[in-house]
């Protein structure tokens, strides 16, 4: 078994009488890219700062790099690279200056020897005088992760860290992501982006503060229990319509042209779509369940449990 970069169990952050982040337990291997998935506001950002040092748990405990995430937040902070949902740098500086500014910052022995490995490293060398302010979205975002593994760190927490960036740049990023976690690099990335959690080991998906669901992508789908039917014709409006309140029927959305119906119970969910068939005349064919049907359920599961 490998060692564990991160291994904390219970993890709990209350603001007010709200449980934003509600036990979250997760174990992520040396070398592991570990995704981290979930809706706007379900406590994803809180819990990378609980496992940064840069918040305290009011309940919980753990491990960061092998620190005590409670007593030893000042190594976990140094040791950790960190990319804030909103990195930011100086604009009027240089790619190389604002490094040089960041190796200032880590107090690091051999800064212009850094900041000339980083910029090497990252492909930045044909750049370095440029201005940050003039650079464009991909470019400013491997500024940013430079400018947070510039001290060697061996975990690596990115916070939605491709939001906003175009296609291209996002796979270039996650090639840099792989090419990072093959020298021993841990990661932990929170996305939106489903091809972004495909790209991952294992990912792990929270809602609403708690963690619903975790594993390889193949698990999580695996582990949902779901039916997907894909229905087709000229008719899907009213098979939609028909199937709103069906019994079985958890989901119903548009894919282009069809519509994908899915529901935890197989039997109930094919006789009420055989039934809604047979009226509207749409053609029914079974598929695999995606990792977006399984997140959309898992989305309204949980919200569910809220109520
Ligand atoms: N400092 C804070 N004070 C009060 N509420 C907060 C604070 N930080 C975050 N929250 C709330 O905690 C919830 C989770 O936020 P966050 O961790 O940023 O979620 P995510 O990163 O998944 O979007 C949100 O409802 C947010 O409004
Ligand atoms: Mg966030």
């Amino acid at each position: 078994m490998s060692a564990l970069a991160i291994s904390v169990q219970g993890l709990t952050k209350r603001y007010g009488d709200k449980t934003v982040v509600d036990a979250v337990s997760m174990d992520v291997s040396e070398g592991e890219i570990m995704g981290f998935l979930g809706p706007n506001g379900s406590g994803k950002t809180t819990t990378i700062r609980l496992m940064c040092g840069l918040l305290e748990p009011d309940a919980g405990e753990g491990r960061v790099l092998g620190h005590d995430i409670r007593r030893d937040r000042g190594a976990i902070k140094r040791n950790v690279g960190y990319m804030t949902q909103r990195f930011s740098f100086y604009e009027d500086l240089t790619i190389a200056e604002n490094l040089n500014f960041v190796a200032g910052v880590y107090g690091m022995e051999q800064p212009r020897q850094a900041v000339r490995d980083t910029l090497e490293d990252l492909g930045l060398i044909s750049r370095k005088d440029q201005l940050a302010g003039s650079l464009s979205g991909g470019w400013k975002q491997r500024l940013a992760l430079a400018a947070c593994v510039m001290h060697r760190p061996k975990l690596l927490i990115l916070d939605e860290p491709t939001a906003g960036v175009d296609p291209k740049a996002r796979r270039d990023f996650w090639d840099e992501i792989h090419r990072l976690a093959v020298d021993g690099l841990t990661v932990l990335v929170s996305t939106h982006y489903m091809d972004e959690a495909e790209r991952c080991h294992r990912i792990s998906y929270i809602s609403y503060g708690r963690l619903v669901a975790q594993g390889t992508t193949e698990q999580v789908v695996r582990d949902a229990g779901l039916t997907t039917l894909v229905l087709s014709g000229e008719h899907i409006n009213d098979a939609a319509e028909a199937l709103r309140d069906a019994p079985g029927v958890e989901q119903i959305a548009p894919f282009g042209a069809s519509l994908h119906v899915v529901g935890r119970h197989k039997q109930t969910l094919m006789t009420s779509v055989n039934r809604v068939a047979q009226s509207t005349g749409v053609t029914v064919t079974p598929t695999e369940t995606s990792l977006e049907d399984v997140f959309i359920q898992l989305m309204g599961q949980s919200k569910d449990n809220m109520l």
